[in-house]
C-alpha cells in the first residue's frame, strides 16, 4: 500500500487518480489547508482509496497512520507549501511546514520501518541558473526560502540514506501545468499565483497582470519548463517503479528540454480562448529567475520516463477544468 501525503491537492490528486486507475490501494494524508476534500470525493469514486485528515507538524498525526497501517510500503511525499513570493515573505512558515513536517514524516517511516520514499524536489533548488539547459549536476544554490526547505530536504534524505538505509527518489520539477485529460481533476489553488490559470481566468473585470517585461530574454519575458501534469505523474510511476527494484537513492529533472516565455504562453492562451485577454505589465516578481530549463536526459535514461504531451495541450486540458470549475 502507498502512503500519500498531500494527496488533496493539485500534483498528488492526479498521482493518486493515476494509481487508483491502475489497481493500487492508496493512503492519502492531507490537513486540507491547500487541498480540497471535494477532490478527495471525487477520487474515491475510482478505487480504493483511505483519506485520513492529519498534520505533518503533529508527530503523532502522522506515527497513527503507520500505527494502523502495517502495509504501507512507501511513501510518496508531495504535502508542501509552495509559492515563492510567499516564502521570501514567511520564510518561518515554510521552514515549519516543509522541513519540521518532512522530518516528522521521515522519522515515522524509520519507527516503523518504511524505506523508500518519493519526494517532491524543484527546479528552485537550483537558484540563478549558470547554464542552461539545467542538468542534475548543476549547483544547488537556491535564491528564496522556498528552494531552500526543498534542498534541505534532499540533504536530510542523503543523509538519512547513508545512516538508516533510507532510500529516496527526488524529482525536481519545473512548471507543471495542465489538468486531467477527462477534466475530472484540474488545478485548484486559492489563491492562484501561477501563470497558465491566471491568464485563463482573466476577464474583463480583472486583467491579467504580467510581471516584468525587461528581462535578459529574447521578448523581456521569463522563460519556464512547462512540464504535463500527466507526464509529471508518469514520472512519479516509473520513479517509484525504479526505487523497488533498484532500491537506491537517486534524483531526477522534470521538465521538457524546451522553455517558452511568458508572452509566448500568454498568447497561445489567448488563441485556446478565441479571445483578446485584458493585460497589465507589471514590475518583476521577487525571486523570479529570467530562464528556468531542465536538461531531462538523466530521466529519461534511467527512468526510461518521455514526456508526451506539449504546452499547447496542457493549456487546451486547464482551459477545460477552469470552464469546470468556474
Ligand atoms: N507570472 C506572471 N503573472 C502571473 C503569474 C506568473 O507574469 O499572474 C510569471 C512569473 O513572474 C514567472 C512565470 O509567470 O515569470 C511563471 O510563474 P509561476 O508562478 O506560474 O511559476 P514559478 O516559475 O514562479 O514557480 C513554479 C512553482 C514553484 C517552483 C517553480 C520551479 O510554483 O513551486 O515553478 O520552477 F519552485
Amino acid at each position: 500500500m502507498i502512503l500519500v501525503t498531500g494527496g488533496a491537492g493539485y500534483i498528488g490528486s492526479h498521482f493518486v487518480l493515476k494509481m487508483l486507475e491502475k489497481g493500487e490501494e492508496v493512503i492519502v494524508f492531507d490537513n486540507l489547508e491547500l487541498g480540497h476534500i471535494e477532490i478527495i470525493d471525487k477520487l474515491k469514486k475510482y478505487g480504493k482509496l483511505k483519506f485520513i485528515k492529519g498534520d505533518l507538524k503533529i508527530l503523532d498525526d502522522i506515527r497513527g497512520v503507520f500505527l494502523s497501517n502495517k502495509d504501507i510500503s512507501s511513501v510518496v511525499h508531495f504535502a508542501a507549501y509552495s509559492q515563492v513570493a510567499e516564502s521570501v515573505k514567511h520564510p518561518q512558515k515554510y521552514y515549519y511546514n516543509n522541513v519540521y513536517g518532512t522530518l516528522n514524516l521521515l522519522n515515522a517511516m524509520l519507527e516503523f520501518g518504511v524505506k523508500k520514499i518519493i519526494f517532491s524536489s524543484t527546479a528552485a533548488t537550483y537558484g540563478n541558473p549558470k547554464y542552461t539547459p539545467i542538468d542534475e549536476n548543476h549547483l544547488q544554490n537556491p535564491i528564496n526560502p522556498y528552494g531552500n526547505t526543498k534542498l534541505m530536504i534532499e540533504k536530510i534524505m542523503d543523509d538519512y540514506d547513508k545512516a538508516y538505509g533510507l532510500k529516496s527518489v527526488r524529482l525536481r520539477y519545473f512548471n507543471v501545468a495542465g489538468a486531467d485529460s477527462e477534466s475530472r481533476i484540474g488545478e485548484w489553488h486559492v489563491p492562484e499565483t501561477h501563470l497558465i490559470p491566471n491568464i485563463l481566468k482573466a476577464d474583463k473585470n480583472k486583467s491579467f497582470k504580467m510581471f516584468g517585461t525587461d528581462y535578459e530574454t529574447n521578448d523581456g519575458t521569463c522563460i519556464r519548463d512547462y512540464i504535463n501534469i500527466e507526464d509529471l505523474v508518469q514520472a512519479h510511476i516509473k520513479a517509484l517503479e525504479y526505487l523497488n527494484k533498484q532500491e537506491i537513492t537517486n534524483y531526477f529533472n522534470i521538465g521538457t528540454n524546451g522553455g517558452n516565455s511568458v508572452k509566448e504562453v500568454f498568447n497561445i492562451c489567448e488563441q485556446i480562448k478565441g479571445e483578446k485577454i485584458p493585460i497589465e505589465i507589471q514590475q518583476r516578481r521577487e525571486g523570479d529567475p529570467a530562464v528556468l530549463v531542465a536538461d531531462n536526459t538523466k530521466a529519461k535514461q534511467i527512468l526510461n520516463w518521455i514526456p508526451e504531451h506539449d504546452l499547447n495541450y496542457s493549456i487546451k486540458t486547464a482551459y477545460k477544468w477552469e470552464n469546470i470549475i468556474k
